[in-house]
């Protein structure tokens, strides 16, 4: 692979992956609800929510555990998208009590000594789902130096079988948090830790060394994923992977890496 087919592979993102406050909120909420009385199904619930008018006849019980998601009627979503102040204070009100148990990273670590029984309990899906998705394996890298219990929500919506996953865990990064994304890591054949990290400053060429550490390992590890998209820890996709593979089909090989100035021009 030169270099040009680097440029070519990172990304196609932009458009389809965003980290949106509202839809936080909604999985904030959804997860509460839930919380370690049926963990399993919160991502199908979540997205049931996101997208009301995709069909979720492939998970089997969606329909009752989106029963058990009344809070989130309390919240106006278009009315975030709007900025309102009094349905933000107001959803800020009910997020307070609505908070879900975080897992601790020593948890983490504990709980994927028994790989079996962390996936089955955190509610991975492990099918490829649609033979659409099944042909068009994405590579994704992670960049994240804190919060393995966000990272980890974010690293179980987006996974599928198929799929390669890097992790690039901040050289600065807490060794709890190095030695959590290790062990979750652990538990999958396609989930690693980036072989060489950096130090990595927002905003600068060292979040491109810390993607391009990733995308090394993800050329070297599998050749055959389709597209690479660039993630941070903080982020949430508002497709499903079937989606993103629909979208990224019509971009027919063609990349979505925004080309410009406008930082330069901006500072
Ligand atoms: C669906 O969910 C309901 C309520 O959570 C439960 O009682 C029922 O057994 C579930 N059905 C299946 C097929 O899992
Ligand atoms: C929202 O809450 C903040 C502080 O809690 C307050 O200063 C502000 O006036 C509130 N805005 C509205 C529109 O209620
Ligand atoms: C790990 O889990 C076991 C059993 O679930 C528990 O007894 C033990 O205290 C846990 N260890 C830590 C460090 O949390
Ligand atoms: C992904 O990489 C592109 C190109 O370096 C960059 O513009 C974008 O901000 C990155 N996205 C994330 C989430 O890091």
């Amino acid at each position: 692979m030169n270099r040009k087919r680097f440029w070519c592979c990172i990304v196609a993102t932009v458009m389809s992956i965003f980290l949106v406050q509202c839809i936080v909120y909604i999985y904030l909420f959804s997860t509460a609800s839930l919380s370690f009385r049926s963990i399993k199904g919160v991502i199908e619930s979540q997205m049931k929510i996101i997208f009301p008018f995709v069909r979720f006849s492939r998970f089997s019980n969606a329909s009752a555990i989106f029963e058990k998601m009344k809070p989130v009627n309390l919240v106006n979503c278009r009315k975030l998208f709007d900025g309102d102040y009094i349905e933000m204070n107001k959803t800020y009100k009910l997020l307070e009590s609505f908070k879900p148990k975080s897992i601790s990273d020593i948890d983490y670590i504990n709980m994927t000594k028994s790989c079996d029984s962390f996936l089955e309990k955190r509610g991975y899906i492990m099918s490829s789902l649609t033979s659409v998705e099944e042909a068009f394996p994405l590579a994704f890298s992670m960049l994240m130096y804190k919060d393995v219990y966000q990272a980890e929500r974010l690293l179980r919506a987006i996974y599928r079988p198929q799929n390669i996953y890097c992790i690039h865990v901040d050289r600065k990064a807490a060794r709890d948090v190095k030695d959590a994304m290790t062990s979750i890591a652990s538990c999958f054949e396609n989930v690693f830790i980036a072989s060489q990290l950096y130090d990595v400053q927002w905003g600068t060429l060292s979040v491109l060394d810390a993607d391009l550490s990733c995308i090394r390992d993800l050329l070297h590890k599998h050749k055959s994923w389709k597209y690479f998209i660039n993630l941070t820890g903080q982020e949430f996709p508002l497709r499903t992977n079937y989606e993103l593979v629909k979208i990224l089909l019509t971009y027919d090989g063609a990349n979505d890496i925004m080309g410009g100035n406008e930082r330069f021009v901006l500072y």
